[in-house]
């Protein structure tokens, strides 16, 4: 069953078409729901009810989609009821999602190299941004970041890239793509720079001259400690940055106010709402450079 809510967001009964769990309970959900498949968008997120007695729904950012095959798919790690009800779904159950919502990343054409910087459940919309970015004329480079097993097959990487040689691993999926990436934890995995994502980010960054950095620009998603870092980052080396956000969210889609953040533009300080104005916005404008 699929209704249209406001033209390009729509409610679906999705059977689950698998559901798989990984170490550190972390969980990757893929659900039939064809009409949010064809317009999803990295960066976008469906608002998924996770069982019947309650009530509020989830927010998860979409990991991938397959517009052929009619699905999409989401990684969650629970941190209370509703998330933790949802690992109890199995496969052929069937999920109401609302979907997709919200500005996605923008990729800035005139910056072809776009780096994706993902830190543990802010990893999906990246990985969704790397394959929508991967054969196009854009040149994406991944470094994501997670202190749990990645929830992801992970290999040594054949593709080069100008980091420290103990991070010599990367995810399947992105060398599949042919996108170059590295991985980093402060939790000891293999094949990954020792430290925090942003800190391997600098260390490729710094090994570019100003022409290359020139045809950067930084993407960002993760918990707010790396989401300031990021976008320190970005100022460090005078970058454009785009940071996907999270917010505790009522309706999703615009009518509660209750995900408002400020963020500051030309006019002065103004809020704005994370589940429709956002979840991506300039991190120039959410994280300002603070005065001294
Ligand atoms: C756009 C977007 C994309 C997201 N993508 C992902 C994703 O891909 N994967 C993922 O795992 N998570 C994602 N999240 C985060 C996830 O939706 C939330 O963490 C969600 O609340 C978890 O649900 P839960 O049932 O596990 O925990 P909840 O029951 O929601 O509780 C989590 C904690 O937050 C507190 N809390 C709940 N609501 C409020 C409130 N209104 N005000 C203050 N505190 C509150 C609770 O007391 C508890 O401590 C995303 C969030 C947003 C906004
Ligand atoms: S959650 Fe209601 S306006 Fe964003």
């Amino acid at each position: 069953m699929t209704r249209e809510h406001r033209g390009t967001i729509f409610v679906e009964d999705g059977d689950v078409l698998s559901h798989v769990s990984f170490p550190g309970d972390q969980h990757v959900l893929r659900i039939a729901a064809p009409q949010a498949a064809v317009r999803a968008a990295p960066g976008q997120f469906i608002h998924l009810r996770c069982d019947a007695d309650i009530p509020m729904r989830r927010p998860l950012s979409i990991q991938r989609a397959d517009s052929q095959a009619g699905w999409v798919e989401v990684l969650y790690k629970p941190v209370g009821p509703g998330l933790a009800a949802l690992t109890r779904v199995r496969e052929g159950d069937r999920l109401n999602l609302l979907g997709p919502i919200g500005q996605g990343f923008r990729p800035d054409l005139s910056r072809p190299c776009c780096v994706l910087i993902g830190g543990g459940v802010g990893i999906p919309p990246l990985l969704f941004l790397a394959e929508r970015l991967a054969g196009s004329d854009s040149s994406p480079v991944a470094f994501f970041g997670s202190e749990l097993p990645f929830p992801f097959i992970t290999q040594a990487s054949a593709l080069r890239l100008p980091v420290p040689a103990a991070a010599t691993h990367s995810l399947a999926l992105l060398e599949a793509w042919g996108v170059p990436g590295r991985l980093a934890s402060n939790g000891g995995l293999t094949g990954c720079y020792d430290g925090f994502v942003t800190e391997l980010a600098r260390e490729w960054l710094t090994s570019l001259d100003a022409g290359a950095l020139d045809q950067c620009g930084i993407y960002g998603c993760g918990p707010e400690p790396m989401l300031r870092a990021t976008q320190q980052l970005a100022r460090e080396f005078a970058l454009p940055s785009q940071l996907c956000l999270e917010e505790y969210m009522a309706c999703a889609v615009g009518g509660c106010a209750g995900c408002a953040v400020e963020v500051h533009t030309n006019d002065g300080p103004a809020m704005r709402r994370v589940c429709v104005d956002g979840p991506v916005f300039d991190g120039y404008t959410v994280y300002p450079a603070t005065p001294g």
